[in-house]
């Protein structure tokens, strides 16, 4: 599979109309991906040996970061946790695997449960550090706090959560009109951002925006001068 982002890559993600949705401020008249390209290049700068992603409508976060990750040197990889509640697209193995390859990644592993059945698995356990957590599964305060506490325990020095719709208190229909909630994960960022130990950054892009986060842990009391990719040179 070829290295980097071109042209054609970009035309063949954006022919699928619904990877131009769900709020990444991507626009197919520029192939333009928006937040795709912040995705994409947090991939390359953090250089994870794995990304988590939790939830997605058709793949493009777990493609973004999938993308990066496998141009990387490390060859990372990317656990995608979606039970495909939203509709049947997640529901088949084999056609999962044919999708994501067919936009020319084929380093995600899916895992079709919701959080609260992964950390139950030894896949959870066995998981490792993680350089990069995407939270876009069910847009409640409740579950995006479930999330949080299920993947950021194992974060990297260096490693950042994103938050996904994280700005906006609202409803969504994304499960349909008569299964419609409170969109409430802003409420949760709202929490987090009380925490002395952490840096959070909103991003007002997307329909509901997206928000940065990194711990500040035992480096951050260290001169980084010390630290930073490994120390003076
Ligand atoms: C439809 S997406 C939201 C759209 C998203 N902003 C995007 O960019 O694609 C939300 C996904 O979260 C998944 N989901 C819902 N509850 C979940 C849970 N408890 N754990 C993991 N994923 C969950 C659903 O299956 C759904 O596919």
């Amino acid at each position: 599979m070829t290295r980097g982002m071109s042209q054609e890559w970009i035309a063949g993600l954006f022919a699928d109309p619904e990877l131009l949705r769900m709020g990444h401020h991507q626009r197919a008249e520029d192939q333009n991906l928006g937040l795709g390209w912040l995705y994409y290049a947090f991939g390359r700068i953090v250089r994870p040996r794995l990304a988590v992603v939790v939830g997605s409508w058709r793949g493009f976060a777990p493609i973004m970061f999938a993308k990066a990750l496998q141009d990387n040197l490390e060859q990372g990889e990317v656990v995608f946790i979606d039970p495909s509640l939203a509709d049947d697209f997640w529901k088949d193995a084999g056609r999962v695997k044919d999708y994501f390859r067919q936009h020319g990644v084929g380093n995600i592993r899916h895992f079709p449960m919701t959080t609260q059945q992964f950390v139950t698995t030894a896949d959870y356990r066995a998981l490792g550090k993680l350089g990069l957590v995407f939270i876009d599964g069910l847009h409640t305060e409740a579950q995006a706090s479930f999330d949080y506490a299920a993947f950021s325990p194992l974060l990297e020095t260096r490693g950042f959560v994103m938050l996904h719709d994280s700005m906006i208190v609202r409803p969504d229909k994304v499960y349909g009109s008569e299964k419609a909630y409170g969109m409430s994960v802003k409420l949760f960022v709202d929490r987090l951002k009380q925490d002395p130990s952490l840096q959070l950054l909103d991003l007002p892009f997307g329909h509901t925006g997206v928000t940065l986060l990194r711990k500040l842990d035992e480096e951050a009391t260290r001169d980084p001068y010390d630290w930073l990719d490994g120390g003076p040179r």
